[in-house]
């Protein structure tokens, strides 16, 4: 197939970019590089040991989307769009403008090209206020934040285009934590500033950048009392959108499809796994909840092995010595060995 990437330069869309071209897929991607570095597209050229396309080009650029589309693409994989939970708080028009319009002109170029196959990044974030885990995919949709919101409109953007017209094919994949890297330490995670997320701040005070995690909530009704979550490894959500891309053609309108490994870890055990992988003591202490938090959540990963035969096979020590690795080779991220340092 011709895949259209978008966000490609990004954490999961680097990942998903390589599997498809280890898979023989022709590969054309596209990043503002808003979030990223162009070396992740070097280093994913490098691993692969193939050529794929890539052009720096804003969602919000109707006139290239057009222009990129007329190039007859099997099908588009959108991972591209703001995804930091208190930014959008701060800054929501920033992220309805860059997400929801960039989606919109996204699939507006998409039909007017004849391009009606589509992955979509979608989040854990669509069932906001969570009781009792796993979650499947029929649970209420709620958002407790702007960035929630914009997932949650872009889902429905596409629900109503695919009951528009007969044709189009959507997968809207609800991932759940994504940590860990390729297992080549070449290409990874790699936020700017400090870290939102837990695995990245774990790893970052594994090396040395930080001194302590913060574990937000010792006082959760959880086994340890810190928030448990569904950390999937990152290479087996990118061999999903390989999967989902290989059995599109059995979609029929939109579907959502949970992407979790259907298991929950504590904050402690996750951070005692990163010790374990990385050989360093962590040193962490217990600072108060963060707003908004869920105390559980993991997902109910059935429709995910019925619609795309694709279930996750890396553990939690994998997820943590693959990060690790990343992280200890490449302890500035991909800009770290050049003098202009973000
Ligand atoms: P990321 O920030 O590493 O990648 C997103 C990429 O999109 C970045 O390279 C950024 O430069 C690019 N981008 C942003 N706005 C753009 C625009 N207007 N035009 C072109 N490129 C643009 O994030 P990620 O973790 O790889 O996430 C990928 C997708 O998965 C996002 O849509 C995110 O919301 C979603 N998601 C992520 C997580 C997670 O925890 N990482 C969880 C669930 C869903
Ligand atoms: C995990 C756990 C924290 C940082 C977020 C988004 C969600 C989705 C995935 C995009 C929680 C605790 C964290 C730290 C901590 N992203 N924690 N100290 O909040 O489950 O999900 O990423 O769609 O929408 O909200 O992930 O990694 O931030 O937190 O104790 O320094 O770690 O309280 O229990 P979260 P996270």
């Amino acid at each position: 197939m011709k895949v259209l990437v978008t966000g490609a330069a990004g954490y999961i869309g680097s990942h998903a970019a390589l599997e498809l071209l280890e898979a023989g897929h022709e590969v054309v991607g596209f990043d503002n590089l808003s979030n990223s570095s162009e070396r992740a597209i070097a280093r994913i050229r490098e691993v692969a040991g193939r050529a794929m396309r890539f052009e720096r080009l804003d969602l919000l650029d109707m006139d290239g989307l057009t222009r990129l589309l007329a190039e007859d693409f099997d099908a588009v994989v959108h991972f591209a769009g703001l995804k930091a939970v208190a930014e959008s708080v701060e800054k929501p028009l920033e992220y309805w403008r860059n997400n929801v319009s960039g989606s919109a002109n996204l699939l507006a170029a998409m039909k007017a090209a004849g391009c009606r196959r589509l992955v979509f990044s979608s989040s854990c974030t669509v069932y906001g206020e969570v009781g009792k885990s796993p979650i499947d995919e029929n649970h209420p949709r709620s958002a407790a934040n702007p960035y929630g919101n914009t997932k949650l409109v872009i889902e429905d953007m596409c629900f109503d285009l695919a009951r528009s017209e007969p044709g189009w094919k959507i997968v809207l994949l609800r991932y759940f934590n994504p940590v860990g890297a390729h297992e080549s330490g070449r290409i990874g995670e790699d936020p700017r500033g400090v870290p939102n997320n837990l695995m990245p701040f774990i790893m970052q005070t594994a090396v040395g950048i930080r001194d302590k995690v913060r574990v937000f909530g010792g006082d959760y009704a959880t086994p340890d009392g810190t928030g448990v979550r569904d950390f999937v490894h990152v290479v087996d959500l990118a061999r999903a959108h390989l999967a989902a891309l290989e059995r599109i053609e059995d979609f029929s309108g939109a579907v959502a499809v949970n992407l979790g490994t259907g298991r929950g870890f504590s904050v402690l055990e996750l951070i005692e796994a990163a010790s374990r992988a990385s050989g360093r003591r962590i040193p962490f202490e217990f600072a108060p909840r963060r707003p908004g938090d869920a105390a559980a959540i993991w997902a109910d990963a059935t429709l995910a092995r019925e619609k795309l035969g694709w279930s996750a096979a890396l553990d939690l020590d994998r997820m943590c010595a693959d990060h690790w690795r990343w992280q200890r080779s490449n302890p500035a991220g991909y800009e770290g060995d050049s003098a202009a340092k973000r």
